[in-house]
């Protein structure tokens, strides 16, 4: 998508002065105030990109993992080496399933080859893997597009569509396009007229931040308001769809994504007004199913940044302030799980489907719930 006016991905290959290429990331701790990419030299810079949310977003975070195996190939391409890489990068953050997806995805395939191939063989998959999550995204617009459309019809108003989402799952948590914006841009470049209602996303502010910084290089209209607002713009009638990314969806339909997603779906529920979440195949996890979200791992985060706030201060650059009383205790829950009774569909690479055992088993035949041994 668009930086500045230049098409751009989140994470890229660069070289410079004739050195082995390194992928390079936009620093999303530096948004919006600042856009710069920051050159991952090796694994543990990659680690630490995905721990340190220089990247985020269940995708993007896989993405960069898998360059982060590349990278371990390039020091040390032993088992030994690899398999530790993989555990550390794996270690980074529990809940989103596309990080241990994309690591066994590269292990399995490096695992036949000899040392000396390792490298190069390596680094080709962790390509193909973004390059596949850009066309899964573009995939998942071109159905989201099409359920705007049939929304828009539905809602019959005279005014753009209204659409409210939670966090980031634009371009900036994938390698472009995202997951729940990708149907918005798709809408807005070919003349739906639609508007998006942003949600700040306390404590680490992706809403107001990211999401917000991305519509307004792809010239969407777009308002961001406090997460408590939401109850109100669909009690009011102001949102025509709920449309949310997610982290881990069970064969179930169960939605984990960042904390905060379940309250909107029960208010959006009890408005009458739509559900859904946008759903790349590598952000299901076939190994739970109905009954079983809550064993996905919730990820729990620093106290600072529920006790402080980050911004931006003129002369200060970024900096944080202190919002509770000193030493008061916080808990800082990254992610919450929307039952799939309260989730309208689930929009995939493959289509939209229900959020049931079955509407995902219509769409994903060769993966469906039991998996393996469980049965
Ligand atoms: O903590 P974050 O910023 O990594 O959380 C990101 C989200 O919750 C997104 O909604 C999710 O990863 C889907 S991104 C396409």
């Amino acid at each position: 998508m668009r930086v500045m006016g230049r098409e751009t991905r989140s994470i890229r290959l660069s070289s410079e002065g004739g050195r082995a290429p390194v992928p390079e990331v936009l620093d999303q701790t530096r948004l919006p105030h600042e856009v710069r990419f920051v050159r991952l030299e090796s694994a543990g810079d990659a680690e630490r990109a995905i721990r340190e949310m220089w990247v985020r977003g269940a995708p993007l975070i896989g993405a960069t993992a898998a360059y982060g195996l590349a990278l371990a190939a390039r020091a040390d391409p032993s088992d030994a080496e690899l398999a530790a890489a993989a555990e550390r990068l794996v270690g980074t953050r529990p809940t989103a399933v596309n990080l241990g997806w994309a690591v066994q995805h590269v292990l399995d395939r490096l695992a036949p080859l000899g040392e000396p191939e390792r490298e190069k063989a390596a680094f080709e998959i962790a390509a193909a893997l973004a390059d596949a999550d850009v066309a899964l995204c573009r995939a998942i617009g071109e159905h989201g597009e099409s359920l705007l459309r049939r929304l828009d019809h539905v809602s019959g108003r005279n005014r753009p569509l209204q659409i409210l989402t939670h966090c980031n799952a634009g371009w900036l948590a994938t390698v472009d396009w995202g997951t729940a914006l990708a149907p918005v841009y798709r809408a807005h470049r070919s003349g739906l007229p639609v508007h998006v209602w942003v949600s700040e996303t306390r404590p680490r502010n992706q809403g107001a931040a990211l999401t917000a910084w991305e519509l307004a290089g792809e010239s969407v209209p777009h308002t961001v308001v406090p997460d408590n607002a939401s109850g109100h713009l669909l009690r009011t009638g102001r949102v025509d769809l709920v449309l949310t990314g997610t982290d881990r969806t069970t064969a179930a339909g169960d939605v984990c994504n960042k904390m905060g997603t379940y309250l909107k779906a029960v208010a959006a529920n009890d408005c009458g007004v739509p559900f859904y979440a946008a759903v790349p195949g590598p952000s299901i996890d076939w190994s739970l199913g109905p009954g079983e979200a809550d064993l996905i791992p919730i990820e729990e985060r620093a106290d600072e940044e529920v006790s402080e706030v980050r911004g931006y201060a003129v002369g200060l650059g970024q900096s944080s302030v202190r919002i509770t009383p000193a030493g008061t205790p916080v808990a800082n829950f990254g992610f919450d799980v929307t039952p799939a009774r309260l989730v309208s569909g689930l929009v995939t690479e493959r289509g939209v489907c229900e959020a049931s055992p079955d509407g995902l088993a219509g769409l994903y035949p060769e993966r469906a719930f039991p998996e393996g041994s469980k049965s």
